[in-house]
């Protein structure tokens, strides 16, 4: 969930650290710190907050140097402190880590260590782990060998950087455990290494991936890979395809503004490559389906926060359009109690980040039983990414702010699609429906772009509402998942409490609540029965003076006084009205969370990346 950066160069090191913090600042950003070793030895600055307040006290140093570590954190074990802020250096000060990942054995190591006389001054398991890496130093192994057997010793997932005073030209870095990656490139210039691309991606497109159970020896021309047991690993390049500048601003007040509005482009690209209308075909070129789909008796999706809402839809898909059985689990509730799987089960992972902890220990278990593994991931290179038997990138591009968007979207769009070719591949389809379904999903860029639209209407109804306390979110069929979206989304960026749940069940115990200071977003899309029955569920909780916004389709006949306010999107076919309906729900909690003064693209306690289980 941290973010680690070294660099090694003809670049000074400390400002270039601090621009690769600050493309990670959305794994963590409780503190951070930075060590350059310089003429006159390793040099730290650190501080709790941001890296906008790392920034002064590193430039005020003026630190000399051209190899360093960084770190920007999201606390774990020990609070927001200096002290606890990153890098720690071992007993004798003359090594430094940044860590990323938590350490499920700690009090044990740490008790073993204050026994033969160590000291800490922070409560963070990073500091043991230090120490640990110095005691081997202290018994002579090199320093990639000794980081290696610090590393065997931890238990749980770790990303280790070391910087040593008496080695001035190499880093080492190592990785165990399922989560928390870690990423190597050089150019003419130098090396960087970095957890995540984004930082890596302004230095260089060409990268390598450090596995778990590596330690790679970094230089500033080469980098050598080996395994724990010191076993030589040679490892290939991977050409990232991602614009550096996409992930700027582009003029945005907030990247998720930015990514907001960038909807239908990037579900444009998870779709059109795919997709021709004539002739009519669906190619998903680069992904190979790990078994027959005929075989398959079963899909169970997994995945986390707004992936789960997505695979909600996902799984809907597979259903009406595949005709394979298919259910969605919240992955940390699968990993430890997957139920039966057989090899028959697909198994269907989704992550933006495709470092998930959650979601990596579901597709371990899910290997485990034998069941094979298809991913939907945005990050080429992710652990997911390597895992998985079978990956479908998404292609959404870089999502910088925090609150995930147009990866929501992209990640509806890539389970159409799926569900379109296991229709055809099961022959679940007849043609003709299989050319109207792939029409449908091709043009449903176009409705995104108009559903953004209404954002003056929306921006209008957050300055009425952003003093409220409390909203329910209510929709039926596939607005059920657009509505717990759109719950999730105002109380990430804006913390003000959302409840989302499925309209039919207000009548059984939410309408208890209904009265003018519990405003109500219902969302009412989908086909003719399903969008009547939501409407209902309007009229109940107007009948009890309910305040009501409606999200619903420019087509509809709706009774004038029927909600207090009406959101209209464009009409569509319903399967694809999840990817219209939720915008405007992205732009409620994004004009709510500006109007509140908040840190839209930073919210308090998230981590975009959420690497411990
Ligand atoms: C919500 C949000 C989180 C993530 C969740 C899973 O806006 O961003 O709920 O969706 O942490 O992350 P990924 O998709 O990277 O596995």
């Amino acid at each position: 969930m941290c973010g680690i950066v070294g660099y090694l160069g003809e670049r000074p090191a400390a400002s270039t650290i601090l621009d690769g913090l600050r493309a990670l600042e959305y794994r963590g950003y409780d503190s951070a710190g930075l060590a350059v070793l310089t003429p006159d030895g390793l040099e730290v600055r650190r501080c709790a907050g941001r890296i906008s307040d790392l920034a002064p006290l590193v430039e005020d140093a003026h630190l000399t140097g051209s190899i360093g570590v960084g770190h920007t954190r999201w606390a774990t074990h020990g609070a927001v402190t200096d002290d606890n802020a990153h890098p720690h250096a071992d007993a004798s000060g003359r090594l430094v880590i940044v860590h990323n990942g938590m350490t499920d054995n700690v009090d044990e190591l740490r008790a073993e260590l204050l026994a033969d006389g160590h000291q800490f001054s922070s409560e963070t398991d990073t500091e043991v782990i230090a120490h640990l890496i110095g005691v081997e130093r202290d018994r002579g192994a090199e320093l990639p060998d000794a980081l290696g057997r610090a590393l065997q010793r931890l238990v749980g997932a770790h990303s280790v950087a070391v910087l040593a005073a008496d080695e001035p030209d190499m880093l080492a870095a190592g990785r165990i455990g399922a989560a928390g990656g870690l990423v190597v490139g050089h150019n003419g210039c130098g090396a960087i290494l970095a957890s995540d691309l984004p930082a890596v991606v302004r230095h260089t497109r060409k990268v390598q991936i450090v596995q778990a159970g590596e330690v790679v020896s970094l230089r500033r021309r080469a980098a050598e890979f080996r395994r724990l047991d010191n076993r030589p690993v040679t490892r290939g390049l991977i050409t990232v395809p991602w614009d550096p500048v996409a992930a700027a601003k582009a003029g945005h007040r907030h990247f998720m503004h930015k990514e907001i509005h960038e909807q239908p482009e990037t579900l444009a690209e998870t779709i059109r490559p795919r997709v021709t209308l004539d002739p009519p075909e669906l190619r998903l070129d680069d992904f190979r389906l790990p078994t027959d789909a005929r075989q398959i008796d079963r899909a169970v999706i997994v995945a986390s926060g707004t992936s789960h809402i997505a695979g909600m839809v996902g799984a809907r898909y597979l259903r009406e359009l595949a005709r394979l059985p298919a259910a969605t689990e919240i992955a940390s509730e699968f990993a430890y109690a997957p139920g039966p799987l057989t090899r028959r089960t697909l198994v269907i992972a989704v992550s933006q980040s495709g470092e998930t902890a959650d979601v990596l220990v579901a597709v371990q278990r899910a290997h485990a039983a034998g069941a094979p593994v298809a991913a939907l991931v945005n990050t080429v290179g992710s652990e997911l990414t390597r895992m998985a038997d079978a990956v479908l990138p998404l292609h959404a591009g870089p999502e910088v702010s925090v609150a995930a968007t147009k990866t929501f979207t992209s990640e509806l769009g890539a389970f159409y699609l799926l569900a379109c070719q296991l229709a055809q591949q099961r022959g679940a389809c007849t043609q003709a429906q299989f050319e109207r379904r792939i029409a449908a999903i091709a043009h449903a860029p176009i409705a995104v772009a108009r559903a953004l639209d209404v954002e003056p209407q929306v921006e209008e109804l957050a300055r009425r509402f952003h003093r409220c306390k409390n909203f329910l979110f209510l929709g039926r069929g596939l607005g059920h998942p657009v509505a717990l979206e759109g719950a999730l989304k105002l109380k990430e960026i804006s913390y003000i409490h959302a409840e989302g749940f499925a309209a039919g069940e207000l009548k059984h115990g939410p309408i208890a609540l209904i009265d003018p200071d519990m405003p109500v977003v219902a969302v009412a899309l989908d086909d003719d029965d399903v969008r009547a029955k939501t409407l209902n569920a309007v009229a109940q909780i107007r009948s009890r003076d309910g305040r009501v916004i409606l999200v619903a389709s420019d087509a509809d006949d709706l009774r004038g006084d029927l909600a207090e306010h009406v959101v209209r999107v464009p009409r569509t076919a319903p399967l694809i009205a999840p990817l219209v309906g939720v915008v405007p729900l992205q732009l409620f909690a994004y004009h709510m969370a500006v109007r509140l003064g908040l840190d839209v693209d930073q919210p308090r306690n998230l981590a975009k990346s959420v690497t411990v289980e």
